[in-house]
């Protein structure tokens, strides 16, 4: 899983008269890029804010206008593709446009495709003056779409094009992706409460310094999408990162092991699977300052105290059913320190990584996993964390199958 979710998907992409229809060429050339197949339907008003060559050449494909092309069989074409759409996304979509849908109007060719289209393939982003959103009649139009089975994707608060302050931009790209991301994914981990630990602890000297590693939090945030792309209700448990918080998901910020330990424990219990990537520094220094160290009274050693092993102790009350893993950060004999862990924490499956290397591990954009279980050692490819991760979660599902095989009766269908 998630090689390229995007690569062939069929995307009706319906530019309506927006001031935010200049977004949403970026948005076409990021999909195209992404190897989706994009059609661009636009609006008359659309035309008014970009032209359509500009959306012809992002996607690649002639843009449509208009009911009444030359040719009949041509008109008769994009209907049928928005039939066979896999996402027929309406960006941005003005008042007007959603007013027409919550009526069922098929008056121009983009109100026509979205009524020959499977009502649960359809994702409207509204972008408009932030009155004309608050507006009564706009927001009985938002609840009709929303019980004809159209997905609305709400527009952000912030400064819009009219000067006004207020709920209206048209969402972000990140987040329209991220949720078409979801769509296309296969929903095999619906219902699952999944906890994902990520990211370094900190240790605290005093209230300026720390001991901490180089852990990025890359590999368990990349984890924790994956897991909600697919369904998942998923808590993510993250020590201090630069990270932006991933969408849909419960974010719980700690700093120290001690208070990773607690989060960690505290949550742990109603999840059925639990995934530990975070790199949990195994000391801290047994005294914490509560004013700052002068560099004149400083000691020459910082005395270390063993924080609780947060795994260990999970793998001692694990629950039937439920479904362990952990990380290894190795430099040396990777797989006989896995087989060795993954023994002593009672883990189903131990993820053991080089932090030898310059693209696996720490920090870097890929990952190499050798995934250590009772069964062997599978080593999955070089790929992107997210790929990693789409790639272990296949191996969570299978494995909740096997535990509790009235899960395998959950939905995999997209
Ligand atoms: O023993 P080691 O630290 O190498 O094991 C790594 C695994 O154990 C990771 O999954 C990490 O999140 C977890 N761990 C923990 N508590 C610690 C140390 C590591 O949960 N104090």
């Amino acid at each position: 899983m998630e090689a390229n979710l995007f690569a062939g998907k069929r995307i009706v992409v319906g530019v309506t008269g927006s001031i935010a229809a200049f977004k949403v060429a970026g948005w076409v050339s990021d999909l195209a890029k992404e190897e989706a197949q994009v059609m661009v339907v636009m609006t008359t008003a659309a035309e008014r804010f970009v032209t359509p060559l500009t959306f012809a050449a992002l996607s690649g494909n002639t843009v449509h206008t208009t009911m009444f092309a030359d040719g009949a069989a041509e008109s008769m074409a994009h209907i049928e593709l928005a039939r066979e759409a896999d996402c027929l996304l309406i960006a941005p979509a003005s008042a007007d446009v959603m007013a027409k849908l919550a009526a069922g109007l098929a008056d121009d060719l983009l109100t026509t495709t979205v009524l020959a289209a499977n009502p649960a393939a359809v994702v409207v982003c509204p972008a408009m003056n932030s009155r004309m959103y608050a507006h009564p009649a706009t927001q009985r139009n938002l609840a009709i779409l929303r019980q004809l089975g159209y997905a609305i994707i709400e527009p952000a608060t912030g400064m819009m094009a009219c000067k006004e302050e207020g709920q209206g931009r048209l969402a972000e790209w990140e987040e329209v992706k991220e949720r078409l991301a979801r769509r296309f994914s296969p929903q095999d981990l619906r219902g699952v409460r999944v906890l994902v630990t990520a990211g370094p602890t900190r240790e605290a000297i005093d209230p300026a310094r720390y001991i901490s590693n180089r852990s990025s939090g890359k590999m368990g945030y990349a984890i924790a999408r994956g897991a909600w792309r697919r369904g998942a209700e998923v808590v993510l448990i993250s020590g201090p990162t630069a990270l932006p918080p991933p969408l849909g998901v419960k974010l719980v910020k700690v700093t120290s092991a001690m208070e990773m330990h607690d989060s960690v424990l505290s949550l742990a219990d109603d999840c059925q699977v639990v995934i530990k990537a975070a790199a949990v520094a195994d000391f801290r220094p047994e005294v914490r300052h509560r004013h700052k160290v002068k560099k004149e009274q400083a000691a020459d050693e910082i005395r270390l105290a063993k924080n609780p092993d947060i795994l260990f102790t999970l793998g001692q009350c694990k629950r039937p059913g439920q479904v362990l893993i952990g990380f290894a950060a190795e430099s040396d004999d990777l797989l006989g320190e896995g087989r060795r862990k993954l023994a002593k924490k009672n883990l189903d499956l131990i993820a053991v990584n080089d932090i030898g290397g310059s693209d696996t591990g720490f920090e870097a954009e890929s990952n190499q996993l050798h995934l250590v279980s009772a069964s062997g050692v599978e080593t999955l490819p070089h790929v992107s964390k997210l790929h990693c991760a789409g790639l272990l979660l296949d191996r969570v599902v299978q494995r909740l199958t096997e535990v509790s095989p009235a899960a395998s009766s959950r939905d995999s269908s997209a």
